[in-house]
């Protein structure tokens, strides 16, 4: 079936719901000729809360102008929007909301192939999710990132310099008049946070698995090269309706791995790590984190942006976007996957402009950092896995011993970690319990654990810090993430107790806590899960229900391709 005779609503008279719907999509005005041709489903992700969203408007305009040139009618539809900033608890927990609407909406109306249309950290995520899931012909374009902001003459980026100088405000450097000034500064008007973040990390690897068109993750969101790049999409949407190019025949084991080592590569955010296991997870496979780790030890890191760099996204475009990345590392990728432009990654390789002289992307003998960004720690205390993005951590700390101090949920670590008495020094190592995909809920990105005021006052600025949290790509330091089990599914991080010895070897890929095993054997009898990691009712009743660990990238288990049919 194509067009708007696909899956017709069920009355019980198949020719009756065709008449019923036609009825009803005339009072939009279209012309017979219009509903004649191929429909073109537009997701709609603008939303007033969403400014990495705000120029979905135009874009959507421009998909349209790309549909019709090429003989389509174009359909917008809303779904869901998620922004970091207005979702409580955590973007995550409404993740895979966002996800299951994508792809029953995909699903259930009529349309030969859909434009997803994302940006913020979550919406692309979710957007493939549900593509992966209801496996429409489907291409992906993004907002594209913010242009930087400047204070006092310095250049700002959100959300890098958001951390660093509200750091530098909790140390008493700036005060409350400047830090109220600089929040007017950092994110100076539409798109995604323009560092090396999640948004940044998942739009770049998108267009590395083949689902965006070359060049689209890096235009920012004000460029005319961004309207270009929505009406390009608009006409292959056109093209990929007639010829069923489906996003799993775009997002496949090699092109993940092509996408593993583009994360790697540019330096990206530990959360394209989760995301990506739970797009694996929709296709039908695992990610392989052990994998990961052996693509990373491979890959150096190439692009020099924050927070591993100094450069933003808007001078990536300036230098070709992800194409001087994928030239770089060529010799590692799967050239042979298909991608949504009809051509092979390797194809697209050949055919783009020239390299040129620049600083914004390394090359291979000269990189940002040697031997990939991000590593995965396996020990006692992780037996399932950890995280650590090492390109953006104090070297000096990467092999590190220190004294446990503890903190059992986000809301002691808020009462605690400023208090003049905290036995706390630079050496010890900070522990967040219970802030993982159940236990927080929402796996937030509360990782990045502040350094205890009294600390950075005498300028301390990185620790070792270990939690099941996430954290955001924009942040940096020596910063242990996603352990797994987390501590509120009874996961060995919530045995620590103030005082125990815990040694950090990242070389070596090992998180470990000392102790006698009679001793953590007598915790764990003693321990009992948190009392919030159980809702009766609504979507928080199916997140506690059926969510994974981040291994399984924190889906909901019934989602998969395969379910597990286990909980964590
Ligand atoms: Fe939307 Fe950073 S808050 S991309």
């Amino acid at each position: 079936m194509k067009g708007m005779s696909k899956g017709v609503a069920n009355y019980g008279d198949a020719g009756f719901s065709l008449f019923l719907r036609k009825a009803f999509i005339k009072a939009m005005g279209y012309s017979d000729d219009a509903l004649d041709r191929p429909i073109i489903g537009i997701t709609n992700t603008f939303s007033g809360y969403n400014a990495c969203h705000r120029n979905v408007p135009d874009i959507i305009e421009a998909v349209k102008r790309g549909v019709m040139l090429s003989g389509g009618l174009p359909v917008e539809f809303p779904l869901v929007s998620i922004h970091e900033a207005f979702s409580h608890p955590t973007s995550m927990f409404l993740r895979n909301l966002m996800s299951m609407d994508a792809e029953e909406m995909i699903r259930a109306q009529p349309m030969d192939s859909v434009v997803l249309i994302g940006g913020c950290d979550k919406t692309v995520p979710a957007l493939l999710m549900g593509a992966a899931s209801a496996n429409v012909p489907a291409i992906l374009t993004v907002t594209g990132p913010m242009i930087t902001g400047s204070h006092k003459g310095e250049r700002l980026g959100a959300c890098t310099d958001c951390r660093r100088l509200w750091g530098q405000h909790r140390a008493g450097e700036i005060d409350e008049a400047e830090i109220e000034e600089i929040s007017g500064k950092l994110a100076p008007g539409p798109g995604t946070c323009m560092v090396m973040g999640t948004a940044s990390t998942m739009a770049l690897v998108s267009e590395a698995m083949g689902m965006m068109l070359p060049g689209g993750a890096a235009i920012p969101a004000v460029h005319a090269d961004r309207m270009r790049h929505a009406e390009a999409t608009g006409r292959r949407a056109v093209e990929i309706a007639a010829e069923g190019l489906r996003p799993r025949d775009v997002m496949t084991e090699d092109s993940m791995r092509n996408a593993l080592r583009v994360l790697q590569a540019v330096g990206g955010s530990t959360n394209g790590v989760v995301h990506l296991a739970a797009i694996a997870g929709r296709l039908g496979f695992d990610l392989d984190l052990e994998e990961l780790d052996r693509l990373g030890a491979e890959t150096p890191v190439l692009v020099d942006l924050k927070p591993s760099g100094q450069h933003y996204m808007e001078d990536l475009h300036k230098v070709g976007g992800l194409t001087p990345v994928l030239r770089e590392i060529r010799e590692y990728l799967a050239l042979d996957c298909p991608t949504i432009s009809g051509r092979t990654l390797g194809e697209e390789i050949d055919s783009a402009a020239p390299a040129w002289t620049q600083d914004v992307v390394r090359e291979v003998a000269d990189p940002i950092h040697q031997g990939g960004g991000i590593r995965l720690l396996r020990g006692n205390l992780a037996p399932n896995g950890a995280i650590i993005k090492q390109a953006a951590a104090t070297p000096a700390l990467l092999k590190h011993r220190g004294r446990a101090v503890v903190f059992t949920s986000l809301e002691d670590m808020a009462n605690r970690i400023d208090d003049p008495d905290l036995d706390v020094a630079a050496e010890d190592v900070l522990v967040l319990q219970n802030a993982g995909p159940k236990g927080a809920p929402g796996m937030p990105e509360a990782g990045y654990l502040p350094i205890p005021k009294k600390l950075a006052r005498q300028g301390v600025k990185d620790m070792v810090r270990i939690s099941d949290a996430r954290m955001s790509g924009t942040a940096f330091g020596a910063i242990v993430l996603h352990v797994s089990p987390e501590a509120a599914v009874g996961g060995p991080l919530g045995l620590v107790r103030d005082g125990d010895m815990i040694t950090l070897d990242v070389a070596a890929g090992r998180l470990d806590l000392e102790g006698d095993d009679a001793e953590l054997e007598a915790r764990r009898k003693d321990w009992t899960p948190p009392g919030h990691t159980k809702a009766t009712r609504g979507y928080a009743k199916l997140y506690f229900d059926e969510v994974l660990q981040a291994e399984d990238g924190c889906d909901f288990d019934f989602l998969r391709h395969t379910p597990r049919g286990r909980q964590p």
